[in-house]
């Protein structure tokens, strides 16, 4: 009865100009391990479920994309969305097309685009979460240690009693301002939430009931269409009626039967330039590179060119260097939080 959701319709302008709308950074192998950030998910969850009970939630534009990156799944498992409303209508659409299969599934829900360098230290986390969530109505989130007042994340306060490592949770508190995030990382109490979800599908059916009654109503009432032909024409007037909602903002922050277990499998949530950075192969002068590239007097940058263009650096330290497709971009590394201003000025100009 396990299954797993992979939510793959983000743009991630964060990335940019690597991650661009027509091919964001989940299809591209950011890391150069020859699979790309979805085929790398998708990977994961190898021996946690067979390959026929993974959905992928994308917009329908990456149809395409994603059945040449994960060619084992049938188009049955790729649930396209007309258009973009966040993670909780996304989520919606595959629990309830799952719960007409199997009423009795347990579900991992997983972002496409993060990396995790202990994969079996994943899967036993992954494991005891869903032995949780099979016996009690619980929604269950993974927790990581923070190491900076990161506001990109959400943040949940546990209940530190228990020896386990499944714990109670007390708050959850989706991207805080940089002032709560730094009283949050320096309390002690708190953790990042990964993103990553498990549950047993009739316990998020009945936190969307709760939370968000509407999404629950217009979701509920493609039972009987998903698996059929009439699943495309229904989901595309649902979605025109769906408000824009994240799940943490819409379920995760508002539920009373949360649990977060404590996690340590070389997470990272692969959102920014700086994030790249972090975990990237560095040379003698901090220096990440990829690419055709000569370096003199350079130091702490990361630099991703194209192979077939001989780039040269002199005497720059702590920038980003970016060239995909049409597009080069040369920003300080400590101001990566402009590059989404770049894109709006970009798009503006065409
Ligand atoms: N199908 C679909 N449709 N997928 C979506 C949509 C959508 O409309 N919007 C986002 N996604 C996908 C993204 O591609 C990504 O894989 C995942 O859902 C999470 O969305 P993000 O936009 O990356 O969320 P975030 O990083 O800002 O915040 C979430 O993740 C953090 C950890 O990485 C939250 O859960 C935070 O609480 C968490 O800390
Ligand atoms: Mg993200």
């Amino acid at each position: 009865h396990t299954y797993v959701i992979i939510m793959a319709g983000g743009v991630g302008t964060r990335f940019w100009p690597f991650s661009r709308t027509s091919y964001p950074k989940q299809f591209h192998d950011v890391l150069g391990t020859g699979r790309t950030l979805l085929q790398q998910t998708a990977d994961r969850f190898d021996g946690v479920c067979p390959s026929e009970n993974i959905f992928i939630v994308t917009s329908a534009l990456y149809k395409d994309l994603c059945q040449q990156q994960l060619p084992q799944l049938t188009d049955d498992q790729i649930l396209c969305e007309p258009i973009a409303r966040n993670t909780a209508p996304c989520i919606a659409y595959a629990c309830y097309k799952i719960a007409q299969q199997d009423p009795e599934a347990n579900i991992v829900v997983a972002p496409a685009d993060h990396i995790i360098i202990k994969e079996e230290e994943f899967k036993r986390t992954i494991q005891s979460a869903l032995d949780a969530t099979k016996e009690q109505d619980i929604l269950v989130t993974l927790g990581i240690q923070p190491s900076r007042p990161d506001t990109g994340y959400g943040y949940i306060q546990y209940i530190p009693e228990s020896e386990k490592t499944i714990k109670k949770v007390k708050t959850f508190t989706e991207k805080p301002h940089l002032e709560l995030a730094q009283q949050f990382v320096e309390s002690g109490e708190f953790v990042w939430n990964a993103g990553i979800f498990v549950w047993n599908v009739q316990s998020i059916i009945k936190a969307f009931e709760a939370y968000l009654p509407e999404i629950a109503e217009i979701f509920a009432e493609g039972t009987g269409k998903y698996y059929t032909s009439h699943e495309k024409a229904f989901i595309d007037r649902a979605y025109s009626l769906t408000s824009s909602v994240s799940i943490d903002n819409g379920v995760m922050e508002k539920a009373k039967n949360v649990y977060v277990v404590l996690s340590d499998f070389g997470w990272s949530d692969l959102g920014t330039w700086k994030s790249l950075y972090e975990v990237s192969d560095k040379n003698d002068d901090l220096n990440v590179i990829d690419g055709h590239i000569m370096l003199y007097d350079t130091k702490n940058c990361i630099i991703k060119t194209p192979k077939d263009r001989l780039v040269v650096v002199n005497g720059l330290d702590g920038y980003i260097v970016a060239e995909y497709d049409n597009v080069l971009m040369i920003c300080r590394k400590e101001e990566e939080q402009k590059v989404k201003n770049f894109v709006a000025d970009a798009k503006e100009r065409g």
